[in-house]
């Protein structure tokens, strides 16, 4: 039997169990996957438990993706470059740490909406580690990228750490006024923000009135399962996509980077979607 689980705290709503608990029963894998709750102090004798109990991986959550890095041996590119860790594999006397968000989000909206980033004008709501995922792996993709957050100062700060891309990603202050003159040329929006979770379930991220319906409008809250921004956009005849299939995708790309082997994503939605009813 295999063992595996997510790191985090608070972690009992963390939905990956049941993901990927789901998966091993569809592909008949031996393994379990547990939640375990962390507090900070704990958190390198977690990791290293984790190894000495022959832990295949683990995955890494709130707030501890950036935190668990001095534990780990090596990173992949995809962690190295937005210095964030989602998933970790265990080897024989390795620790290495991923990060499958970025990808995740790409492969969801692909294998939703068939959608193809390559090229496209982006613009991301957000700052946090949610968002400098994403802009990573859109940059990857070559498309060129606006950040938009409340406190600008952040928004600068993720450029600068992403600045290897140079004029490909650009700030833009959080008011309409700043927002208006590039709101034409953005195809895809992407809310990273906590704006439209149970806290402030009425609100939107940025005004509704500055999205034009040839947009994709994407949020990465898949709780509610529509958000404010969603419905929003929707009226408006954007197509809209919320984060159920990030949430699902870097769950995908998980398996991937422990086995090499692609799980039935369709299972995975289908465990997502029970529980969130
Ligand atoms: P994560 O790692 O999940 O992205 P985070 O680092 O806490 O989480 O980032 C949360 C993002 O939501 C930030 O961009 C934050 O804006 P600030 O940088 O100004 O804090 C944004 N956010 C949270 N609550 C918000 C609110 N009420 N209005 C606007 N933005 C908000």
């Amino acid at each position: 039997m295999e063992l595996l689980g997510v790191i985090g705290n608070p972690i009992g709503h963390s939905l990956s169990p049941v993901m990927h608990s789901a998966a091993f029963k569809a592909v008949g894998r031996s393994a379990l996957y547990l939640p375990f709750l962390v507090e900070a102090d704990q958190l390198s004798q977690a990791i290293y438990g984790a190894q000495a109990l022959g832990f295949t991986g683990l995955n890494i959550t709130v707030p501890y993706k950036e935190k668990v890095l001095p534990y780990l041996t090596e990173l992949t590119d995809e962690a190295e470059a937005v210095q964030s860790v989602n998933t970790i594999k265990f080897t024989e006397d390795r620790i290495i740490g991923h990060s499958t968000d970025g990808e995740g989000f790409m492969a969801a909206a692909e294998y939703e909406l068939g959608y193809d980033f390559r090229g496209k004008t982006v613009l991301i709501m957000g700052a946090g580690g949610a968002a400098k995922a994403v802009t990573a792996a859109l940059l990857n993709k070559q498309c060129q990228v606006y950040i938009t957050n409340r406190t600008l100062e952040r928004a600068e700060q993720l450029v600068h750490s992403l600045n290897r891309f140079g004029t490909q990603l650009e700030v833009v202050p959080l008011n309409s006024a700043a927002l208006e003159p590039v709101m034409d040329e953005i195809e895809v929006v992407v809310n990273t923000t906590s704006v439209g979770m149970a806290q402030n379930l009425g609100q939107t991220p940025l005004a509704p009135s500055l999205l034009a319906p040839h947009q994709l409008v994407i949020d990465i809250i898949y709780n509610p399962e529509k958000t404010q921004l969603l419905k929003a956009a929707e009226q408006i005849g954007c197509r809209v996509q919320n984060g159920v299939g990030m949430l699902v995708w870097q769950a995908v790309k998980a398996w991937e980077f422990w086995w090499g082997i692609t799980p039935p994503a369709e299972i995975m939605y289908q465990a997502v979607k029970a529980s969130l009813s």
